[in-house]
Parts: structure tokens; C-alpha cells; sequence
């Protein structure tokens, strides 16, 4: 925990920099006002990797500087008890031999683009194929595998992390150099807001997002379909059994995927809709009313019954990603030991649409040098 005391004795200590002490577990810790960073593990490589700790309001948010990973999230419920609510593990090599993305910053491109292919200014590229016959979040070595440099912040009532790093030109096989800085901040109310920003020095398609699958009952605590969900979107984007669009902007009325009034996210879990035997569940991007925005708009309530706990969203993205952990299947023990099994957390991934490059009806992910690419999404946390 990071206590103002402790926080200002470790800055003291350390002069301009860090202090270093022990650390519970003796391994190497460092603290300054508004952040502690410890030493999480190292890589094959020799590349040590750290977990920073922010905390204000009510919300404490753990960040690896390994694919900028949201390690935990701790909220409370209506009686002020914390849990964490970020699906995870709780080391370093659990992440490294076979994640499904839990907490990942997602880059280039979040979700799939077909067979791994686009075409921009008449000129194809080809990315890696790391998901059936197609490119998956940015591909074998996506943004969610790369360390990153992480600094602390604090901006009036707000700390946070900005994560930094440049992508070099034809990295996975995107054109351009893409430097990226994605700032993870905790508002004094407790929101934990996402800010990206990315500029490049080619032509290129850039879609990032974060990973973080959601369990409001606490990581660990079994199902998420007792959850209640409501969605701003009155249309989704379904896809082929390869779960790339097929470019239609489909009605959610009288669908498993109306969310738009709150429903338990497993009430029509089990109808057999083609469009949820090819996800194994829900694995769709919702297409937002209210569109691409220049300020975070509201898009999704989602409620704990049990714990009260409630989340927001806010986001400028036109697009998110429902996916109710249906490729979770009893292979991994998270943070707390407990094994995920389907449907033991969820994801609202904020994005442009999965293989926009390839979809001229899609809102564009074309970014292009002079240009900044731009997104925003708040997580507001209360309870009821
Ligand atoms: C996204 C995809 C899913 C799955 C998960 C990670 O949500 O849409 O199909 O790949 O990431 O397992």
C-alpha cells in the first residue's frame, strides 16, 4: 500500500530518484511519491521486467512493464472491501509461456485483419497468421510481449503511469515507425482512465486497446453470467467461422446481442444462434450509436449483483470487443490459484472495427505521418 508517509520517506530517502528497501518478499522495491515499482522477474533474454503499484480514491492498479500488462485492479464493494477484479497470474513466466492476453496493452491492431493481409496506397503487406488463417492482435509479437518504459505521474488530483515505446518500421510486419505513449491514469474518484496516443513515419493502420478480462465478483470467484450488462449499440458486426467481419452491420433486436437494456451477460448465452456457436459464446464487436467521438461518451454499465460493485464505460472509439472468456478452459491458475474455467471473466474492448484495412464501410485506422492517432477509455467504478 502506498501511504502518503511512506511514499514521501522513500522520496526523501531516495533524493530525486528512488528509495530502495527490501521489500516484503526481499526483493527489490523502489518508491516514490506516487508510485512503488518492484522487481517482477526477468526474461530469457535478461531483461528485467517491473510491476508498478498507483493507488487513489478507492482504486489500487498493478502494471507490468511487460506488455503493459494490468496486473490487478483492486475496487471496493458496497461494504468498502477491495478485491481484484483483473483476471491474471502471479508471476512473470506464467505470462510469458501462454497468456490469452490477460491485462494486455493490444498493438498494432487490436483483433484480427483477414488471412493477415491489406492493402494500403496500393501497396500489400503481410502480416504474421497467428490465429487460424489470420492476424490476431498485432500477431506473434505483438505490443502485449514487448517491455515497455514506464514513468509515474502526477497531474493535480490524478497519478499515473505513461507507458512508452517505438515500434520499429515493419515490426510484425506493419509499415512505419510507430512511436506510441499510452498514459494509465487514476482519477481521485478512483476511475482508471486510458489515454493512447501514437504518430508514425509511414502510412500505416494502428488499433490499440487493453486486454483486461473483468470479473466484478473478484478474479478467481468463478462465472461472470450472473453479471448485468447493458450496451449502447443497437447494431454488431458478425463475422464468419474464422470470426472476421462480413461487413454487414447486423440489428441486435431480438438477438442474443441485445445488450441494450441490461440483461445477466449469460441469460441467451446457450441459444443457439449461428453467430454464437462461431464465437463458442460472445466474441463480437458491438458497432457504438453513438460513433466515433472526440471525448469519452458512456457505452457500458456492467453490475455485480452479489458484491454491488458496478463499472462504467466512457470511450471515444466507435467499436468494442464483448468476449465472455470463452477460450478459457481450465488450462491456467490465476492470480489467487484459482483455475479459469469458460466464462470466468469477460473483456469490453474498446476498438475500431476487427479488420477495418479490409472494409471500406469500416471508420478508418489509417494513420498517417503529421497525423496523431488518438483514443480514450474511462473505467468508472461505484457501487449500488
Ligand atoms: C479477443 C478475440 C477473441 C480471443 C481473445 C483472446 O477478444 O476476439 O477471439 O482471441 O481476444 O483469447
Amino acid at each position: 500500500m502506498i501511504t502518503a508517509a511512506a511514499a514521501a520517506a522513500g522520496a526523501a530517502a531516495a533524493g530525486p530518484a528512488y528509495a530502495s528497501t527490501g521489500g516484503a518478499s526481499g526483493k527489490e522495491r523502489a518508491v516514490t511519491e506516487h508510485a512503488v515499482k518492484e522487481h517482477f522477474g526477468t526474461l530469457a533474454d535478461g531483461t528485467k521486467v517491473d510491476r508498478w503499484t498507483i493507488e487513489n480514491g478507492r482504486t489500487r492498479l498493478s502494471v507490468l512493464s511487460y506488455g503493459g500488462v494490468v496486473q490487478t485492479l483492486e475496487i471496493p464493494d458496497r461494504h468498502g472491501h477491495r478485491a481484484n477484479v483483473s483476471l491474471g497470474f502471479a508471476d512473470l513466466d506464467a505470462y510469458v509461456a501462454s497468456s490469452p492476453y490477460f491485462g494486455a496493452l493490444i498493438g498494432r491492431y487490436g483483433n484480427r485483419i483477414a488471412r493477415g493481409t491489406f492493402t494500403l496506397d496500393g501497396k500489400a503487406y503481410q502480416l504474421p497468421v497467428n490465429d487460424g488463417p489470420n492476424s490476431l492482435h498485432g500477431g506473434d509479437k505483438g505490443f502485449d510481449k514487448r517491455v515497455w518504459t514506464v514513468e509515474p505521474f502526477r497531474k493535480g488530483p490524478d497519478v499515473g503511469l505513461t507507458l512508452r515505446r517505438v515500434s520499429p518500421d515493419g515490426e510484425m510486419g506493419y509499415p512505419g515507425a510507430l512511436t506510441v505513449r499510452v498514459d494509465y491514469t487514476l482519477t481521485a474518484a478512483g476511475d482508471f482512465r486510458i489515454d493512447y496516443e501514437a504518430t508514425t513515419d509511414k502510412a500505416t493502420v494502428v488499433n490499440l486497446t487493453n486486454h483486461t478480462y473483468y470479473n466484478l465478483a473478484g478474479e478467481g470467484s468463478g462465472s461472470i453470467y450472473d453479471h448485468r450488462l447493458q450496451i449502447a449499440a443497437s447494431r454488431y458486426t458478425p463475422v464468419d467461422k474464422t470470426l472476421i467481419p462480413t461487413g454487414e452491420l447486423a440489428k441486435v433486436a431480438g438477438t442474443p446481442f441485445d445488450f441494450r437494456r441490461a440483461k445477466e451477460i449469460g441469460r441467451d448465452i446457450r441459444e443457439a444462434h449461428q453467430q454464437v456457436l462461431y464465437g463458442q459464446g460472445i466474441d463480437h464487436n458491438f458497432a457504438l450509436d453513438k460513433g466515433l467521438t472526440r471525448r469519452p461518451e458512456h457505452i457500458v454499465t456492467v453490475t455485480e449483483p452479489e458484491s454491488g460493485r458496478v463499472m462504467k464505460i466512457a470511450t471515444t472509439e466507435p467499436g468494442v470487443q464483448f468476449y465472455t472468456g470463452n477460450f478459457l478452459t481450465g488450462t491456467f491458475a490465476g492470480t489467487s490459484g484459482q483455475v479459469y474455467r469458460q466464462g470466468d471473466g469477460f473483456c469490453l474492448e474498446t476498438q475500431h472495427f476487427p479488420d477495418s484495412p479490409n472494409q471500406p464501410s469500416f471508420p478508418s485506422t489509417v494513420l498517417r505521418p503529421g497525423d496523431t492517432y488518438r483514443s480514450t477509455t474511462v473505467h468508472s467504478f461505484s457501487t449500488r
